[in-house]
């Protein structure tokens, strides 16, 4: 078990800052997600950790020893990648074995603990076939009890569950979270799949390009974005901003903009804001903060209506509300929010305002 501390991580390739100085802690036993857009720098710091990737600077630590340039077989990690990358000319004993064998462990022991891992990802059954023998989602499992197998101090995942359907997806998820808390064993996973964050991290660090915006609860990360592109990125679909203008009249503040007027308690202290507003905080029908909007596109999920329209000026706003609802395009609706649930950002350094 460790703690992982990353400090001021730089890796450059040529000109691109794939991590441009990351400082993170990951605790003992904990469950870290790493979550971002393509080309953020989720695996470059994956690989950094497991010694993969040399770094161009910083440091890191596992517990108070420093492994910035051991390599990765002297770090007590392992990984499991997207793609299963199982041995197709060994049996699937021999493959979760393999990590022991190449450590030089004895034969009684590799048996011991081979078993003790296929048992953690039910796949007892399965020792005796070779890969091309197994559906892709027992590849994986293959793939991860191999990782286990030797008690790695730290596991790296990178987007383990990416190549699986839906429904084993969703499966999938939940076993490996319940895997991750029985073995305590300290965890970094990298997704760009936001729910796949949302439901199986203790923490979430957000990245974008290469630098971390966020790190913290999902429920932190979705009520508090600290700045717009944590915002935009969590959640689906994506949070609605609007510019708006801040108006006083001595008693009360207004934000005004795009013809939607939401009175406020305090002053933001600026001129012009960013709105945010979820599309599941816009309700059909009148409320605290009312306006009209014309409808020109529906998505039916049948559990929810996700409604894309146009507010006086042209402006786009697209609500989710529950349920089956029809809507004609071009018909006029009154929508509404309550002003608990917005979100005020800077225009110019796109940071979240606390009011
Ligand atoms: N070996 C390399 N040589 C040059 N550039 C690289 C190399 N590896 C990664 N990069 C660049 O570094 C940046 C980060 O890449 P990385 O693979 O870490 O992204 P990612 O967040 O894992 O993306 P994805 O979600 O698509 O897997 C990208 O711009 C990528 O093109
Ligand atoms: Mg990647």
């Amino acid at each position: 078990m460790a703690r992982v501390r990353i400090e001021n991580l730089k890796k450059y390739f040529g000109e691109v800052k794939a991590l441009d100085g990351i400082t993170l802690e990951i605790e003992d036993g904990e469950f870290l997600v790493l979550l971002g857009p393509s080309g953020c720098g989720k695996t470059t710091l994956l690989r950094s950790v497991s010694g993969l990737e040399s770094v161009t600077s910083g440091k890191i630590f596992f517990n108070d020893r420093d492994v910035t340039n051991l390599q990765p077989k002297d770090r007590n990690i392992s990984m499991v990648f997207q793609s299963y990358a199982v041995w197709p000319h060994m049996k699937v004993r021999d493959n979760i074995g393999y990590p022991m064998k190449i450590k030089g462990h004895s034969k009684e022991e590799i048996e011991k603990r081979v078993k003790w891992a296929a048992n953690m990802l039910n796949i007892s059954e399965l020792l005796d076939r070779y890969p091309s023998q197994l559906s892709g989602g027992q590849r994986q499992r293959v793939a991860v009890a191999r990782a286990i197998v030797l008690n790695p101090a730290v596991l790296l995942m990178d987007e383990p569950l990416s190549n699986l359907d839906a429904l084993l997806r969703v499966k999938m998820r939940s076993e490996l979270k319940k895997l991750q808390e029985e073995l305590g064993v300290t965890t970094i996973y990298v997704t760009h799949d936001q729910v796949e964050a949302m439901t199986m991290g203790d923490r979430i660090a957000v990245m974008n390009r290469g630098k971390l915006q966020q790190v913290g609860t999902a429920s932190e990360i979705y009520h508090k974005p600290v700045n717009m592109f944590v915002a935009g990125f969590i959640g689906s679909p994506q949070m609605n901003f609007l510019r708006a203008k801040t108006v006083s009249d001595g008693a009360k503040t207004i934000l005004k903009g795009h013809g939607v007027d939401i009175p406020i308690s305090s002053d933001p202290g600026l001129e012009e804001v960013v709105v945010g507003i979820r599309p599941e905080h816009i309700g059909l029908g009148k409320g605290e903060v009312s306006f009209e909007a014309t409808v020109f596109f529906i998505e039916k999920l049948m559990s929810s209506t996700i409604i894309h329209a146009t507010l006086e000026d042209g402006k786009e706003i697209v609500s989710m509300i529950p349920g089956d609802h029809e809507f004609k395009n071009g018909e006029k609706v009154t929508m509404s929010f309550s002003t608990e649930k917005i979100h005020l950002f800077d225009p110019k350094t796109e940071r979240r305002i606390e009011t």
